[in-house]
């Protein structure tokens, strides 16, 4: 449930007309809920919340905006980041170092550096080497580093290929039939607590069953590690519950997957932790978008929008699906197709789809954006990068500027031996 609807006719987020956000900050724009937000956050607490001692760590991936994780921050969630720009915007938020888990499958030196400099609770190694190095560096530092061994569990996920991780193929995590041996060698790295193991097998997960499966090799292992004589406190399930795209779409609820966990994890005895990122912030967001022109085309009329495969790359880069609708609806539909300004016949958000009927003019969004949105968008075709704008019952704020194309070009210079 998301708290973006028709009220008078006018679609709101919460309180605030959409029309008032456009008039006052432009188009294109991600508008998010506060409340919708709160709401994923306390339905996924609650579905987990039977589990015995765990953490959630909010993906920041999914949704890195500042006010975004305050809001998270608030409602007592760590973080997963996969980068050093990631954390800072995780501390800045005001997270607690120890509720933030380091993951990611190329972690430089240098960020895990900054992570121990700053305190992180777990680190989630993605090879043998990178917990040498890890152990090595924190000797240095005097300190011992937490860490989980991410496994890949060789289960498809049943996903977009492109954001399937848990295929012995993919690039993720250790095989699972090597880790054992694995452990044993990293359990042995002075300056390394290696105190668990980690797993995710993809994202916008339609289905239950690969998860179960991934699990229950992951308690497998935990049995094998344990009677091999290691001491294994914490298991990091990682996230991919999936979220409704299309109007209709039924996916396993957070409720059901929470009762998953139970069931498969009854008995491990760890502090289990997850990382959802998509089923927190996907329905949490819009991106609002103005029509400039209706095209004729050849089966049918192209609604140009002024939002593109820039601000929003899910549908040219996976063939997603989100949702379209008029902020102004007339209660009339047509055929068309949805496309953006940017040169590329990939600039599509739908084709061939009965939608509300728009002219030009007039404000429409793209529903289900406000994770993989914003933090994918890019400035391509120099256009400017997407501001995002938070709504509050009948308050709203810009959290993140519209960066205009003069601010890049700014960074940009002509070397002296070329002018
Ligand atoms: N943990 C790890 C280690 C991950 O790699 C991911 C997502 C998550 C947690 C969060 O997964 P979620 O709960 O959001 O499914 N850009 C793609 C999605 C990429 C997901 C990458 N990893 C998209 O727009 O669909």
């Amino acid at each position: 449930m998301d708290h973006f609807a028709l009220k008078h006719g006018v679609l709101h987020a919460e309180d605030v007309p959409l029309t008032a956000i456009a008039d006052a900050v432009g188009t294109p724009v991600y508008v998010y809920s506060r409340a919708t937000l709160e709401r994923h956050a306390r339905v996924f607490a609650e579905a987990v919340a039977g589990v015995g001692p765990h953490h959630i760590a909010f993906a920041v991936k999914a949704n890195p905006n500042l006010a975004v994780l305050r809001v998270l921050a608030r409602a007592g969630y760590g973080a997963d980041v996969v980068s050093q720009g990631e954390m800072r915007r995780a501390l800045a938020a005001g997270m607690d170092p120890a509720g933030i888990v380091f993951s990611g499958v190329g972690k430089t030196r240098g960020e895990l550096e900054a992570g121990l400099r700053a305190g992180i609770g777990q680190f989630n190694l993605e090879l043998e080497e990178e917990g040498v190095v890890l152990g090595e560096i924190a000797s240095g530092f005097g300190v011992r580093a937490p860490a989980t061994l991410r496994v890949n569990p060789d289960v498809d996920a049943g996903t977009h290929a492109k954001i399937s991780t848990g295929r012995a193929e993919n690039k993720f995590g250790v095989p699972i039939s090597d880790a054992p041996a694995m452990f044993d060698r990293l359990a042995r790295v002075d300056g390394l607590n290696l105190r668990g193991v980690a797993v995710h097998i993809g994202s916008q997960l339609a289905d239950l069953a690969p998860l179960e499966s991934a699990y229950r090799r992951v308690g497998e292992l935990v049995g094998a590690l344990r009677a091999a004589g290691h001491v294994i406190s914490h298991v990091d399930l990682g996230g991919g519950l999936g979220v409704p795209y299309r109007p209709g779409d039924v996916l396993p609820t957070p409720a059901e997957f929470g009762a998953m966990v139970e069931r498969v994890t009854r008995g491990w005895d760890v502090t289990l932790m997850f990382e959802p990122g998509r089923v927190i912030a996907g329905n949490a967001g819009v991106l609002l978008t103005r029509v400039i022109w209706v095209k004729p085309g050849v089966a049918r009329p192209y609604v140009i929008v002024d939002a593109a495969m820039n601000d929003l790359a899910r549908p040219a880069l996976y063939e997603a699906y989100h949702d379209f609708a008029a902020v102004e609806p007339n209660g009339a539909t047509f055929a068309a197709n949805i496309a953006g300004p940017v040169c590329e016949s990939g600039d599509t958000f739908a084709m061939g789809r009965v939608i509300d009927c728009v002219g030009n003019g007039d404000l429409g969004v793209l529903r289900t954006a406000g994770a993989y949105g914003a933090t994918m968008a890019s400035t391509y075709n120099s256009r400017a990068l997407v501001p995002e704008v938070l709504v509050d019952g009948d308050r709203f704020a810009v959290v993140a500027d519209r960066i205009e194309p003069a601010t890049i070009l700014a960074a940009e210079r002509v070397p002296e031996w070329l002018k």
